[in-house]
């Protein structure tokens, strides 16, 4: 069934072509960090720009280096790749770069994450970092109509000084950045190594949220202390909670989100858990759909979609569901909220939906 043919009453859903319901569906992505959307074809460019010698020559050489079956074997590859990245009009490019994608692929808003420690800790300074990222969300706004916002996130398995140290450095930007966020190597970096920085992070108005990975040693008690000790405001993947029913009690009377990516997921861990996403999707968590680090796994948000729609045979309903917790669990303004929210209603209204 096409829009033109879809009627507001009587629809039956089993004719909607998921595909392009998927494609035009108004959009909410939670889950990117901005230096995994970093292309191979822009990391060749932006090395020749700054006369940095790679040992790839071309994309597929590029790619070629993209063995990884792990969360740490993944990190020793993404790591390395964001040297190439120097001048503000650098991150500015690489920002554009995914935000004309992700408006292309129906993304009306996006929290990104960014590492800055992963640039200052090799002598890129924090300011032209921001300023190159908050010069492409502005660009997109004005050029494409996509709305974004920052999240910092803290480089875990670095120390807990170091974390607090660059926080302090945000404090400038304040004004350009959400919220703060926790990502690398899970493994001997359980959240509460970051308590004080959570702590002070709050006190300065930012939003929280944590990255507890998938299947890491453990998991559980990891998104105990994000939940219960640090107080944030939603978990990146987390799906490892189907564990714990009672967490999954808690998560859900404070309406806590679960940023997921199946993609990602299916890299990591050999498996998209598929199962534990709808599981927790039946349950009425708010969990999303997202990409996590696009230009590494192969697939943007639409695309993510589709193979978790796929995998787990999930039908037009599902997918509304999963792009409405989006927009619901987003640090947008009510305002903001409600206008995306009717946004995506009339999409919804003309598939019956
Ligand atoms: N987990 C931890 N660190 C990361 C990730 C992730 O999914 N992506 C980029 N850095
Ligand atoms: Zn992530």
């Amino acid at each position: 069934m096409t829009i033109d043919s879809a009627t507001a009453t009587g629809t039956d859903v089993s004719t909607i072509d998921l595909d392009e319901f998927i494609a035009g569906i108004p959009k909410c992505e939670l889950h990117v960090h901005l230096e995994g959307t970093l292309e191979p074809d822009l990391k060749l460019e932006l090395a020749a720009r700054n006369g940095i010698v790679l040992k790839e020559k071309t994309v597929a050489e590029v790619e070629a280096t993209y063995g990884f079956d792990s969360l740490a074997s993944f990190l020793a590859v993404y790591y390395p790749a964001m040297h190439v990245l120097v001048t503000a009009d650098d991150f500015r490019d690489l920002a554009f770069a995914y935000l004309t994608k992700a408006a292309s692929d129906g993304v009306r808003h996006v929290e990104m994450f960014f590492d800055p420690q992963a640039h200052t800790g090799r002598g890129v300074p924090f300011a032209t970092v921001i300023s190159g990222y908050r010069r492409a969300i502005v660009d997109a706004h004005a050029q494409l109509g996509i709305s974004a916002e920052l999240i910092m996130c803290f480089l875990r398995d670095l120390s807990a000084e170091f974390a607090m140290a660059t926080l302090m450095e945000s404090l400038p930007y304040r004004d350009w950045i959400i919220g703060v966020g926790l990502d690398s190597d899970e493994r001997d970096n359980p959240p509460n190594k970051f308590a004080a920085v959570f702590a002070r992070a709050r006190r300065e108005g930012y939003q929280l949220t944590c990255h507890c990975d998938i299947d890491q040693v453990g998991s559980i008690e990891n998104i105990r202390q994000a939940l219960e000790d640090i107080g944030v405001d939603r978990i990146d993947h987390g799906t490892n909670i189907v564990e714990s029913p009672q967490l999954v009690q808690d998560a859900k009377r404070r309406g806590i989100g679960f940023t997921c990516c199946p993609v990602s997921n299916s890299f990591v861990t050999s498996d998209m858990k598929a199962t534990e996403i709808v599981t927790l999707l039946r349950d009425d968590v708010k969990v999303t759909v997202n990409s996590d680090d696009p230009a590494y796994f192969g697939a943007y948000i639409a695309g993510n979609f589709a193979a978790l729609a796929g995998r787990a045979s999930l039908g037009p309903e599902d997918v509304a569901r999963l792009a409405r917790n989006a927009f619901e669990i987003a640090w947008l303004t009510p305002r903001a909220r409600a206008a995306y929210l009717e946004e995506l209603d009339t999409y919804l209204a003309r598939y019956g939906l």
